[in-house]
């Protein structure tokens, strides 16, 4: 029997583009030059151990942490895609301070802003485990034709047009959002193409696997301690205790927990009050996906989506997954409070 024909990222788009947010094939068209950065960084993911990447660049990016060669990399191949994509007018990377607003006429004249974390998972890099590329696109509130304002790059995740990751794990999979499902897509590097492989992902209501930095569990509130002990108990009837993976790699820990059902928490601890993760870069484009396959994503009191940014790299604690196991770690939380 012939094997069903292979429906490429590329042609996916073309087919669906009246999904796309207005339809012009502007958004279709960066989604494109997205995926094209997505491969250059696979393969040289995939070649870590050979070529000289792994490794510090010896610098430190905006958090004071230590850049990794392939942060640097990857940053640099995702700033190009949107520079060069042309309907992109500015880029908020965690790697960077500041925002950077192109210059260039043909960028000032695109109509979207991208937010993103450009090597998710760095210190997994150098040990050859998975690792990611997370990314959020927003359009542009400032007028098109002029260089990208602050504004744009602060808006609320609902406001998100798109949103969407690269998983560098056992295959390489882009998985994204427009607002009407969850699609994933598997690089089939003998053809070099993302091929459609899930379509219209949808989470489980109810999982058996929790997802956090355990080591931490000493400085967590005692609500988000009880829920580490509710999954940990015994309890035939709902299949506890539950199973404990952390990869430390959020888009990894994330996708497979949207696969199997599970909740992924970075809570508040005494050293990061406002937990690690960044609002703009890593929560909002996850939350999109969570809530887009019937998941949660809540930073312990309201939606992450729902959260108005001040800055460009703020944190937020962060607690995503499967609806009723996030419902329950929040009635848990309030409970304590
Ligand atoms: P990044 O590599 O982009 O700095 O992100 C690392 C993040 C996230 O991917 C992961 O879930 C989390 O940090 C792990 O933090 P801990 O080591 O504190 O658990
Ligand atoms: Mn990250
Ligand atoms: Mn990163």
């Amino acid at each position: 029997m012939p094997s069903a024909p292979f429906i490429t990222l590329n042609q996916f788009i073309v087919d669906r583009q009246a999904d796309f947010p207005y339809a012009s094939g502007e958004f279709s068209r960066l989604l494109y030059y997205l995926a094209v950065a997505a491969k250059i960084v696979n393969r040289k993911v995939n070649k870590a151990g050979l070529a000289d990447i792994i490794g510090e660049a010896g610098s430190t990016n905006v958090q004071g942490e230590e850049q990794k060669k392939l942060d640097v990399f990857a940053n640099d191949q995702f700033i190009a895609a949107c520079r060069n994509s042309g309907e992109c007018c500015g880029v908020a990377s965690e790697e960077n301070q500041e925002v950077i607003t192109f210059e260039t006429e043909l960028a000032q004249r695109g109509n979207y802003v991208v937010l993103m974390d450009p090597l998710d998972g760095s210190s997994n890099i150098d040990v050859n485990v998975s690792i990611g590329t997370i990314f959020s696109i927003y359009r542009r509130l400032s007028p098109r034709g002029e260089m990208a304002q602050p504004g744009d790059f602060l808006q609320p995740g609902r406001k998100q047009c798109g949103a969407g990751y690269v998983l560098y794990g056992s295959s390489t999979m882009l998985v994204y959002t427009t607002g009407r499902g969850v699609y994933g897509f598997t690089l089939d590097p003998s053809i070099g193409e993302f091929c459609l492989s899930h379509s219209l992902i949808t989470t489980p209501t109810e999982g058996k696997i929790y997802s956090v930095n355990e080591g931490n569990i000493g400085q967590f509130s005692p609500g988000v301690r009880s829920y580490i002990a509710y999954c940990q108990t015994n309890d035939k009837e709902t299949d506890r205790p539950y199973s404990g993976r952390y990869i430390g790699s959020l888009v990894a820990d994330f996708h497979r927990n949207l696969m199997k059902g599970g909740i992924y928490m970075y809570p508040p601890t005494a050293k990061a009050p406002n937990g690690k993760l960044r609002l703009l870069y890593e929560c909002n484009p996850m939350a999109f996906l969570a809530e887009q396959a019937g998941g949660l994503a809540t930073d312990g009191r309201m939606s992450v989506l729902d959260i108005v940014p001040e800055t460009v790299h703020q944190r937020t604690p962060l607690f995503i997954g499967s609806a009723s196991m996030v419902r329950r770690v929040m009635d848990m939380m309030a409970q304590e409070e």
